[in-house]
């Protein structure tokens, strides 16, 4: 396999061409495998922050609303669910993107004159940048910590700054674009980062009309399809490789059963790509693997929160009963 050359100027470079060199082993390890696959974290790149923002803005789906709708219409409950015993925390959030869910539960918090900080966490620096900017504008006293890099790095190094109780935030479904037995690793893993006492609210996309859960994925103005195509763009774009996107469709499905709603780009021809040193042949009708976004019951929460160690005490649901914000108990 051909590796990057560059010129190392600098840490930030030596940073950069380190991510370039996963994102090239990753993608060649997915396309040489059998089915071929893509991870779904390269998804965003700036063009693809676009259209997942056009995402959470198209009427079918739903699950930015419906958590939003939790967060505005129960944030008072919500806040007496995390403040638990009234002892002054850090609430971490994994992820934290834009904190726009958060920022509801932030103020009201701030508005109680409640003791916390908050530490958003974020693999990237710009999106921590930006919360360092913005955060104390929107919200004046707000004491903040925010950190970059890996989320259970940085729960380590969070669990340092203080002695405090923790409450961590992991919100938007995003254990949803993990495989089952992963999204029960991760909650173990982060169990083993916490004490007793602290807690976890997590956002989690329930089960629902297999319709309204495919629609989601295949909104009618096609964001959901450009995100998808956007990956093999950015492999042309990043890693000199010469996809035609034309040749190649989004194709997303739900199994009601299993919960588990998927993506593919089946290729619409005999074809080959030129990527690297490597040529890799697709079949007409062959399928890349790009996500998944699963789907839950309240009891299987119930049940992956019991199996790592958390006892399930609080359960916020939208109007719809789409959506569910629950909160875990490390005990
Ligand atoms: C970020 N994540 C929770 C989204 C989801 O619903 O799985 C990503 C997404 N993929 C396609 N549409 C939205």
């Amino acid at each position: 396999m051909k590796n990057f050359e560059h010129t190392l100027v600098t840490d930030q470079q030596t940073n950069q061409q380190d991510l370039n060199q996963q994102f090239f082993e990753d993608v060649m390890a997915g396309l040489t495998a059998s089915p071929k696959y893509l991870e779904a974290k390269y998804f965003y790149d700036a063009a693809g922050d676009e259209l997942f923002q056009e995402i959470m803005n198209a009427p079918e789906y739903y699950p930015t609303n419906c958590e939003l709708e939790i967060f505005t219409e129960q944030t008072e409950a919500l806040a007496q669910a995390i403040m638990a015993d009234g002892s002054p925390f850090d609430l971490i959030e994994l992820g934290a993107g834009d904190a726009m869910k958060s920022a509801h539960l932030l103020r009201h918090l701030l508005d109680k004159q409640i003791t916390f900080t908050y530490v958003p966490i974020d693999i990237s620096g710009h999106v921590i940048n930006y919360l360092n900017e913005t955060l104390p504008q929107t919200l004046p006293g707000l004491q903040l910590t925010g950190l970059t890099g890996d989320y259970f790095d940085m729960l380590k190094e969070a669990a340092q700054l203080s002695e405090r109780r923790k409450v961590v935030l992991f919100l938007g479904s995003n254990i949803g674009n993990m495989p089952v037995a992963d999204a029960e690793g991760f909650c173990e893993e982060m169990r083993k980062h916490l004490s007793i006492g602290d807690s976890v609210l997590i956002g989690v996309d329930l089960k629902k009309d297999p319709r309204t859960v495919l629609a989601a994925y295949n909104d009618a103005q096609g964001f959901t399809r450009q995100f998808n195509l956007n990956l093999l763009t950015r492999i042309n774009r990043e890693l000199q490789a010469n996809f035609n996107l034309d040749q190649f469709e989004h194709y997303p499905t739900y199994d009601p059963e299993t919960g588990a709603c998927k993506s593919y780009l089946i290729s619409l021809s005999d074809q080959q790509v030129n990527f690297c040193d490597e040529t890799i042949l697709f079949k007409k009708d062959e399928y890349i693997y790009m996500e998944i976004s699963q789907k839950y019951t309240v009891e299987q929460t119930n049940q992956m929160a019991a199996d790592a160690g958390f006892k399930p005490v609080h359960y916020f649901i939208d109007s719809k009963s789409w959506f569910l914000d629950s909160v875990w108990l490390a005990v």
